[in-house]
């Protein structure tokens, strides 16, 4: 048996590499102002994380999805995409970025065969997303969205995170914003993993969003590829362009994650919530890499996995990481 299954069943075949903990926002919701940094020699180099795919590709994992931190801080970032394209087996390959350096990179990570790209932008409005990201930097985001789209990239997602007292203001101008550009907004209910203090209160609710953009901008029904299963909940607007939902706090998808975390410093994480990790960079740094000493490694980091986060129990415990450092 090669699959990477856990004592739930749960096949993992989606790696989500945080190439660094760095970013050029601060987006409260994700770390601390004053925030140290890793030295950058404990960063994996593109070469380790390459090797690491190449060593779990045969393990059955075939989509990589690159986070950060902000991913696009690590020079030539499209150097990664490109040895990731191509490793045998891996047929998907995304990027999560705050957009700010987008522009600069669009043309370079689709050339090396970057096809899917998510962009996270909360707010349209440059007081809140000064408030939010503690920065400025909307209209680099916005000429980076420009760029992607002229680069030939398509089907382009933005991520908002949904608090309540900011998205109210946001989620309608947001989705109009994205339907006029034919990007697919999707909103992800707020998660206590970052430095702030997560209140149950600040979570503004999926099927309060659905609500919002029914009453405000168009009818909306399942889309006609609804996985119910799926962390996001796709729909349709009735005159067309697409919206989705994230419920991790209110409908948690636990039980059908199928995913696994490298960190910037080469920890396995089996979930955005584990309070453990799994150190591989002695081994991705011995030298010759023992490849069935690895996937051993990666085995038992998977099968070890838990039920779920348990945000939604009084035995939710926030672990020691924040966002940035674990990568979204
Ligand atoms: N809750 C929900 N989403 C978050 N993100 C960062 N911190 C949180 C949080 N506490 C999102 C970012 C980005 C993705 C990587 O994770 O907005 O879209
Ligand atoms: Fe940076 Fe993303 Fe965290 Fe915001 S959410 S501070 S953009 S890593």
């Amino acid at each position: 048996m090669t699959q990477l299954i856990d004592t739930f069943g749960r096949v993992h075949n989606n790696l989500r590499i945080s190439v660094t903990d760095r970013c050029n926002l601060r987006c409260v919701y994700c770390m601390p102002e004053d925030v140290t940094f890793l030295d950058k020699s404990a960063l994996l180099t593109f070469e380790e994380m390459a090797a690491f795919v190449r060593a779990v590709a045969p393990l059955g994992i075939d989509k990589v999805r690159l986070t950060g931190g902000e991913p696009l801080l690590r020079r030539d970032l499209h150097k990664l995409v490109r040895l990731i394209v191509g490793t045998p087996g891996i047929r998907d390959v995304g990027l999560t970025t705050n957009g700010l350096l987008l522009a600069q990179q669009a043309d370079a990570l689709f050339a090396a065969g970057l096809r899917r790209l998510n962009v996270s932008l909360d707010t349209l409005d440059e007081g809140r997303f000064r408030e939010l990201s503690r920065r400025d930097g909307l209209d680099l985001v916005l000429a980076g969205l420009d760029a992607a789209k002229r680069a030939g990239f398509t089907r382009i997602k933005l991520n908002a995170v949904a608090i309540r007292g900011f998205i109210e203001h946001d989620a309608v101008p947001l989705a109009r914003y994205c339907r006029e550009h034919g990007f697919e907004l999707r909103f992800i209910e707020y998660m206590p993993i970052g430095a702030d203090s997560w209140e149950r209160e600040k979570v503004f609710f999926a099927h309060e969003l659905l609500d919002l953009l029914e009453r405000e901008v168009a009818p909306l029904a399942p889309a006609a590829d609804y996985d119910p299963t799926a962390p996001a909940m796709d729909f349709e607007y009735a005159d067309g362009g697409r919206v989705g939902v994230i419920a991790s706090v209110s409908r948690p998808f636990c039980r059908n994650c199928n995913r696994l975390r490298l960190t910037a410093d080469g920890k396995l994480r089996n979930c955005l919530f584990a309070l453990d990790e799994t150190d591989v960079k002695g081994l991705l740094r011995a030298g010759t890499l023992d490849e069935a000493k690895l996937a051993e490694v990666v085995r038992a980091n998977v099968w070890a996995k838990w039920e779920g986060h348990e945000i939604n129990t009084a035995k939710f415990v926030k672990p020691l990481r924040t966002m940035h450092r674990i990568g979204g």
